[in-house]
């Protein structure tokens, strides 16, 4: 059996108990909730009471669920299960391991998932991604031992995410004789912990989830303490969704529904807010606006939905709206900006190379965007601020991130869905980091695009061309240089209108302020791609000639171009070959270890894998390579 077709039935099955257990509670509210503690705080004990005093274990189903899944041996088959609850779809779709387990139970009054991440190294990142959209965080305390660096990582980690509600579960009671002054001191050092940090309020419990005090029912050995029992806490929390919907309205467009001509509808899930027919609405980033005249849904049409609902929206006019775009209450709309400091969540096992260009998922729209130096990063046991130069996997850091265009945002604190988004490895496709906005940049929302009259097209009808990046990669001393060179003479020839752009003479000049690190060979080629973008606004065919090692760099230069303008071409010439050449004395300098990350050696080259052109300068002299180029340019 394949391991996809192997992970079907494990989904299959899973889903088909999850939507019988839930079709039992379907008219419950529910709390999502995650527990954070050690098996020494007793975080097992804890769980186990919870599911044993609401009395609805779901958990032997559950057993022989994972005894099943084991079997049919589904890599990761954990998160296969975790995430069938929704919510968690994005992180599916992008394949990132996680290592938290999900579990069911219900009271009278309310449904509860609980996830539980396990406190080992990948804590972080299992945290991160496993509970991003808990309500509510029970932090478990040992009572003999008091707040410690684990609950302060603990507590900060569920901030960061952005969980509203924080329980001090304050456990073992029983084993300190269920002393009121050992509980109220802990409280006190919490509270000073969490103002630090910026949890404004939290819900202090004395427990024992070994025996059961304030568990399911209040307790007769704490009768100093007045507050509620964990389980009238967890029943009569504000749920997130209900602070959702108080707000203004706001729904990321999912996709638009255009069955025919006839009907034009826009699907998403309701962010925040509610909405009525008739309602003036605004789109964001666009501007434009429009009234609701039909919400419809699977029980058709209604007269009012809420944050949490998945509704289509049918506008009174025909308004341009796509996907990816916000559909938001007229007076109250979200800000679009397309710069921002944010937190990140390094995901990656690879560092982070600031200036490199991923894909950026935000609610449902994607685009590409570039993560800057950070600013520092925070270290989760001490809170302290520390200099980085990169995140590296599980570092959190204050970063400012650039996107390709505008996007409608909100701050993660205030909303999640339009203020939290995932960071994708342009040619890996991996999910490498999870971040939240805390605001746009100021210098973003004052700096415009100007109008200009003179348009590109109108440069290049001037020049009676196409312009075009005719981008020359391979290693130091394939021959880039010399091959561009003849290209271009042939197309000066020719009255073509160019320019070369030489790795060599940039780097003396605009880009004198970078070596060859990883980082600034990114760098290099940022800032090489946007003249060289000028360049061909102004109508001109541009060459270039850097190493330009890297495949996200190149393919950010592409996406920089309209289609059909980036010519990638690969000058083939093998490492031995160069290094015989050697035309510079580099390679010799770099083998006897007196030049440091040098292509080829000790610093990577990622060649091309679908270059429009690719020379073999073995079999080719440079002229008939020219040649070559310049006939399949001239043929476009
Ligand atoms: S890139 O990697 O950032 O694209 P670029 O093309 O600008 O490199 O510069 C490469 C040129 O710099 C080489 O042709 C070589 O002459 C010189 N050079 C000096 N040090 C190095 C190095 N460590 N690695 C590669 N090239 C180097």
């Amino acid at each position: 059996m394949t391991a996809h077709a192997s992970s079907y039935r494990v989904d299959a099955m899973i889903a088909r108990d999850i939507d019988a257990y839930l079709d039992m509670h379907r008219n419950k509210s529910l709390l999502r909730f995650i527990t954070c503690g050690s098996v020494d705080d007793g975080k097992s004990t804890l769980i186990g009471r919870l599911l044993y005093d609401s009395k609805m274990i779901f958990e032997d189903q559950l057993a022989s669920l994972e005894a099943d899944s084991k079997r049919v041996g589904t890599q990761g088959q954990d998160i296969d299960f975790a995430l069938l609850v929704d919510g968690l779809a994005a992180e599916r779709e992008q394949g990132i391991t996680i290592d938290v387990a999900y579990r069911f139970f219900a009271t009278e009054k309310r449904k509860f998932i609980v996830a539980d991440t396990p406190g080992h190294e990948q804590y972080t990142r299992n945290m991160v991604t496993g509970a991003s959209t808990a309500d509510l965080a029970v932090i478990l305390i040992d009572a003999r031992k008091g707040v410690l660096t684990q609950t302060k990582r603990h507590s900060y980690l569920a901030h960061l995410i952005g969980i509203r509600h924080v329980v001090l579960a304050v456990n073992k009671m029983d084993l300190i004789g269920y002393d009121q002054a050992t509980f109220d001191s802990i409280v006190k050092d919490y509270r000073a912990f969490a103002e630090s940090i910026g949890i404004e309020d939290f819900t202090a419990i004395p427990i024992s989830g070994l025996a059961g005090d304030n568990i399911a029912a209040r307790s007769e050995n704490t009768g100093w303490y007045a507050g509620p029992t964990l389980i009238d806490h967890l029943e009569t929390v504000e749920l997130d969704v209900t602070l959702d919907q108080a707000k203004p309205f706001r729904m990321a467009v999912q996709w638009v529904n255009r069955p025919h001509l006839d009907f034009r509808g826009f699907s998403g899930m309701i962010a925040s807010g509610s909405v009525r027919p008739d309602d003036p609405i605004r789109i964001v980033p666009s501007g434009r606006t429009s009234t609701v005249s039909r919400i419809v849904s699977f029980d058709g049409d209604l007269d009012h939905a809420v944050a949490g609902q998945s509704v289509t929206l049918v506008l009174a006019d025909e308004v341009d709206c796509s996907r990816g775009d916000v559909i938001a209450a007229a007076d109250a709309p979200p800000q679009s900006a397309d710069q921002f400091q944010a937190k990140i969540v390094w995901m990656d096992a690879e560092a982070m190379l600031p200036g490199r260009a991923h894909w950026l998922k935000i609610g449902t729209r994607t685009i590409s965007a570039t993560v800057q130096q950070p600013k520092y990063v925070v270290d989760v046991n001490t809170m302290a601020e520390l200099s980085a130069k990169t995140l590296d996997l599980n570092d959190i850091g204050i970063c400012e991130v650039y996107t390709d265009r505008p996007i409608a945002y909100e701050p993660y604190a205030d909303n999640r869905d339009l203020g939290g988004f995932i960071l994708i490895d342009k040619v890996t496709n991996a999910t490498v980091a999870a971040g939240m906005i805390d605001f746009a940049l100021r210098r973003s929302q004052n700096v415009h695009w100007q109008a200009i009259d003179v348009t590109r097209d109108a440069h290049a009808t001037q020049k009676n061309q196409r312009p075009r990046l005719l981008w020359f990669t391979g290693l130091s001393g394939s021959g880039k240089s010399t091959i561009a060179n003849l290209v271009e003479k042939k197309l000066h020839a020719l009255g073509k209108h160019s320019f070369l752009l030489d790795g060599d003479n940039i780097r003396h000049g605009l880009n004198r302020d970078l070596g060859f690190t990883d980082a600034d060979r990114v760098e290099n080629i940022r800032r090489v791609g946007e003249v060289a973008k000028l360049m061909t606004d102004a109508g001109l065919i541009v060459l270039t000639a850097f190493i330009s090692p890297f495949r996200a760099e190149r393919a950010m230069v592409r996406d920089m171009l309209p289609d059909g303008e980036f010519i990638e071409i690969f000058v083939n010439t093998p490492l031995e070959v160069a290094e015989r050449r050697d035309v510079k004395g580099l390679y010799k300098k770099a083998r006897e270890g007196r030049l440091k990350n040098f292509t080829g050696i000790d610093s990577p080259y990622e060649a091309p894998r679908n270059a429009e052109i690719t020379v073999d300068t073995v079999t080719m002299s440079p002229e008939d390579a020219a040649n070559l180029i310049v006939a399949r340019i001239l043929e476009q």
